[in-house]
């Protein structure tokens, strides 16, 4: 029988490499810039299982170009760059990486508030400039985060593993999400559930760690921002497009809140002008980037792919009526 055709949009790691192997026949994109929207349709037209990152769009046009195509495994989380729905309606099966980038997504936002609050950036940038002249006593003085208040907007897996941090800095935990989490895990991560609008004026740091989803998108407008006190800093390594970046920018210039720090932007790669300032930390999507949960990442979507062309069900299959009507 002939091994079923993989696209990976990237060489993954010779870990996934070996597992997407075990059954199927891989061509990888291995050139060192991404691969162009052209090749990307070129290249699927012939193959029944993709591998992509979260930068190619899973649309009605790619999938018209991919006829045979039967399972888009995504290498994240997130999967907003794929329409679930049209996949389904052409019975292609759409799987993503949950559960193995929750601890490194929390520590990430955890570096961001840090720098954030401590100045880093501009610390660093003093170190390296040859203009240090030495300790002083009002030099880059920052702001304590220990102590302080903590608002996590969302509190999934990722938004419980910020909060699991915080006691160590002895921090107060505010959270609000559309679902309460029991008084058991309440107690247990000692974080207390607030309203929106009670959480932005409580809260020293507001880190977000919701989805995007129709519900989220431009979450953070400039009523939100208008709430937070002038002393907040507001960290976001989820999606951009929860945000409404212009009244970020705003809220910035007109001194609503003390700072950000952001992973993330709406219209990625490209970052709001605005936002090139002193008091914001800037990282280019960084926050799941260590070598360990990538190569798990990319595991997981490989396993996704062999196991769906092994006759099983994908672990992380995102539209599993497509199992049923497929059988
Ligand atoms: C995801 O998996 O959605 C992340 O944004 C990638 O870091």
């Amino acid at each position: 029988m002939p091994r079923p055709t993989v696209l990976a949009t990237r060489p993954l790691f010779e870990e996934a490499r070996r597992i997407l192997q075990e059954k199927c026949q891989v061509e990888y994109w291995s050139e060192p810039e991404r691969i162009p929207k052209e090749e990307l349709f070129a290249r699927a037209q012939d193959k029944q299982g993709l591998v992509c990152l979260l930068t190619e769009r899973i649309d009605e046009a790619f999938l018209h170009a991919a006829p045979h195509l039967r399972i888009v495994a995504n290498v994240a989380v997130g999967f907003d760059n794929i329409d679930v729905p049209a996949c389904t309606k052409r019975g292609v099966v759409a799987t993503n990486t949950p559960g193995v980038l929750d601890e490194t997504t929390a520590d990430f936002a955890w570096t961001l508030m840090m720098a954030v609050a401590r100045r880093l950036g501009e610390g660093e940038a003093l170190a390296r400039s040859g203009k240090w002249t030495g300790w002083d006593l009002d030099q880059l003085v920052g702001t304590d985060v220990w102590g302080k208040t903590l608002g996590l907007v969302g509190f999934g897996r990722i938004g419980r593993a910020v909060a699991r941090r915080a006691s160590g800095f002895k921090m107060k935990v505010l959270y609000t999400d559309v679902v309460h989490v029991s008084e058991d895990t309440e107690k247990q991560l000692n974080a207390e559930y607030r309203d929106m609008d009670t959480l932005l004026a409580q809260s020293d740091f507001i880190s977000v760690h919701v989805p995007l989803l129709p519900e989220t998108q431009g979450l953070f407008t400039t009523a939100k921002f208008a709430r937070m006190k002038p002393t907040a800093f507001f960290i976001n390594t989820a999606r951009g497009s929860v945000v409404d970046e212009a009244a970020l920018v705003q809220a910035l210039e007109t001194k609503k809140i003390a700072g950000a720090a952001l992973d993330v932007y709406e219209k990625e790669p490209v970052i709001h002008p605005g936002l090139n300032r002193a008091n914001v930390v800037l990282a280019p999507h960084l926050a799941s980037a260590s070598l360990e949960t990538r190569t798990k990442m990319a595991c997981i979507a490989a396993t996704n792919v062999r196991d769906f062309f092994d006759g099983k069900r994908p672990p992380n299959i995102l539209n599993p009526e497509v199992l049923k009507t497929t059988g």
